[in-house]
């Protein structure tokens, strides 16, 4: 009797910052991946991985990465206008999808400026469950990478960090975290229907994190605390407004409160949440 080949999970969003990650720890843990890209030709996947081509705005070219899936793997960076079509065509064929969002519902100063991220992942998310679809939602908080994308240049210039809210906390998790338990939780029923708010495990200020970055490449880096208006005039040609406007609102809301923090990521995976020392030294050479 030959037995029946395992169903694929479709990670859509496979190119990216968290996808790559998750196609990688599926692979690890032995279940078949397809990738759903718009540029297969430039992916660059390992040989393991079944690449299709594929575009949200055109449901029609979800198909072939659809057909015979167990699960997906959806990050959402568009605006709206395409995801009814789009998750709608996902539901006909996936039972589960694992969404990758944001901390929109938990009651902490910092997650509770409205801002229209938070609707757009609230909106798909009811869209998934309007499609018949279990699904398991993450909710990272900050990411560690961003570091890389506010300060890595500035530091490696040896230039000082110029920043707004150097006191406020947050607690940035490990997107290397953030990826495993995507995985996990793919590669696993038993989170069907799950909700997890995916922390660091510490509360750390902005100038505690530029000092961290500072411990990992041997280097003192300096911090010169900006004003709001300061901060906005100095990113008004490089920052979209809207991602400007949230983050200023939510460093305001945070100060002198905790990051809040959860034990998702090590009650999911069994093994600690890494720190942002740990990512901070594995991510030095970024930095230098
Ligand atoms: N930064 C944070 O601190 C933070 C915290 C919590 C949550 N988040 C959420 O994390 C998400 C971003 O994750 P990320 O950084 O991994 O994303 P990313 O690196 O920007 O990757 C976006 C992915 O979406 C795919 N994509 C874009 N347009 C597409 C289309 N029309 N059709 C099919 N695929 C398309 C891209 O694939 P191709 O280009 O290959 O087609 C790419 O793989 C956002 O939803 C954000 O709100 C971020």
């Amino acid at each position: 009797m030959t037995r029946a080949e395992p169903e694929p999970v479709l990670v859509a969003g496979g190119t990216g910052r968290v996808g790559r990650m998750v196609v990688d720890q599926l692979l690890e843990a032995g279940v078949p991946v397809r990738a759903l890209t718009r540029q297969p030709a430039t992916a660059a996947f390992p040989a393991a991985v079944e690449v299709v081509r594929g575009d949200f705005t055109i449901p029609d070219s979800l198909e072939e990465g659809l057909r015979g899936v167990s699960a997906v793997f959806l990050v959402w960076t568009l605006p709206f206008a395409a995801a009814p079509a789009a998750i709608e065509r996902m539901g006909r064929h996936a039972r589960r999808m694992v969404f990758l969002s944001a901390p929109h519902r938990t009651p902490h100063p910092f997650f509770q400026q409205p801002n229209p991220m938070a609707k757009l992942h609230a909106d798909i998310e009811q869209l998934i469950t309007d499609a018949g679809m279990i699904s398991t939602v993450i909710r990272p908080g900050m990411f560690a990478s961003n570091a890389l994308h506010w300060w890595a240049s500035t530091i490696r210039s040896g230039h000082a960090i110029r920043w707004p809210y150097g006191a406020a906390e947050t607690a940035p998790v490990d997107d290397r975290d953030v990826a495993a338990v995507a995985a996990r939780v793919l590669a696993d029923e038993g989170h069907a229907g799950g909700d997890y708010v995916l922390t660091g495990p510490e509360s750390l200020s902005q100038v505690e994190q530029v000092r961290i970055i500072g411990t990992a490449i041997g280097r003192d880096i300096k911090f010169e605390e900006l004003s709001p208006d300061e901060f906005r005039r100095e990113t008004a040609d490089t920052w979209p407004r809207p991602v400007l406007d949230m983050l200023l609102a939510a460093w305001d809301a945070t100060m002198g409160h905790p990051a809040y923090i959860t034990s998702s990521v090590s009650d999911v995976l069994g093994t600690p949440a890494r720190t942002f020392h740990q990512w901070a030294t594995d991510h030095a050479s970024a930095f230098t």
